[in-house]
């Protein structure tokens, strides 16, 4: 019903957005995660069903509310969003602005880990989780059209983006500088890396990088 009364340049259109961090679990009461707060992969799901997408919000856990007219899925763990991004095909467009733990422990204990008097702390094995990015932008039926990464980077921003989309096989990356406040901040600096080239965009607040990006997106499907 939502999708035949939406209006708008993406109206018809079902577009999947990751957010947040993911959680990797060490044991019942501990995990590993990162330091995403969510907000701008949820600007970008609000932004887009502003056009008039139908979208599907896939989201480990965050502080900031669910953007209003949008599907929410929440998850914990880098695997379970594989799962639930797979589970939410087909899409038009995909947006992975999530945060996702590179790595997860290797074996997660059913009790909580014991101090032991006197022995060394436990290491904690690690193992690399699926990239769900990758995955999709090379998903062999069900590819969206418009496959967009994000790259969170402290170093030689666009020269890495530029390697992470060809290696991704994304069609765009949003790249961001992390190496300051942005991680939880509210403002964000982005080159969009596309083949035809890069794009510098000012310092701007993460709502209006999503209004930016969301119409980027509406221009390649009108
Ligand atoms: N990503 C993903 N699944 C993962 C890791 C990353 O879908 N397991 C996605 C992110 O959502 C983002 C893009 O891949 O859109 C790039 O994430 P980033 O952490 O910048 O790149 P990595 O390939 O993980 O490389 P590194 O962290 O070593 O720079
Ligand atoms: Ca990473």
């Amino acid at each position: 019903i939502q999708a035949l009364l939406s209006t708008g340049p993406l109206a018809g259109r079902h577009v999947v957005v990751t957010s947040g961090p993911t959680q990797e679990a060490i044991d019942p009461v501990r995990f590993i995660a990162n330091r995403s707060s969510g907000r701008q992969g949820h600007a970008i799901a609000a932004a887009l069903a502003a056009l008039g997408a139908r979208v599907t919000l896939v989201c480990g856990p965050v502080a900031v509310p669910d953007p209003a007219g949008v599907t929410v899925v929440r998850i914990e763990s880098a695997r379970d969003m594989l799962a639930a991004v797979e589970a939410a095909l087909p899409a038009d467009a995909a947006v992975f602005a999530a945060a996702v733990a590179d790595f997860r422990p290797a074996d997660v204990g059913t009790q909580k880990i014991k101090k032991v008097p006197g022995a060394p702390p436990p290491g904690i094995t690690l193992v690399l989780n699926p990239d769900i990015l990758a995955t999709i932008a090379r998903h062999a039926t069900q590819r969206p059209r418009l496959v967009v990464g994000f790259a969170a980077e402290t170093e030689t921003v666009v020269p890495h983006a530029q390697a992470k989309r060809l290696r991704k096989g994304c069609d765009w990356i949003v790249a961001n500088d992390v190496s300051g406040d942005v991680m939880g901040g509210a403002e964000n600096a982005v080159h969009l890396v596309t083949a035809e080239g890069v794009e510098d965009w000012p310092r701007l607040p993460k709502e209006e990088v999503a209004r930016r990006l969301a119409a980027r997106i509406a221009e390649v499907f009108a």
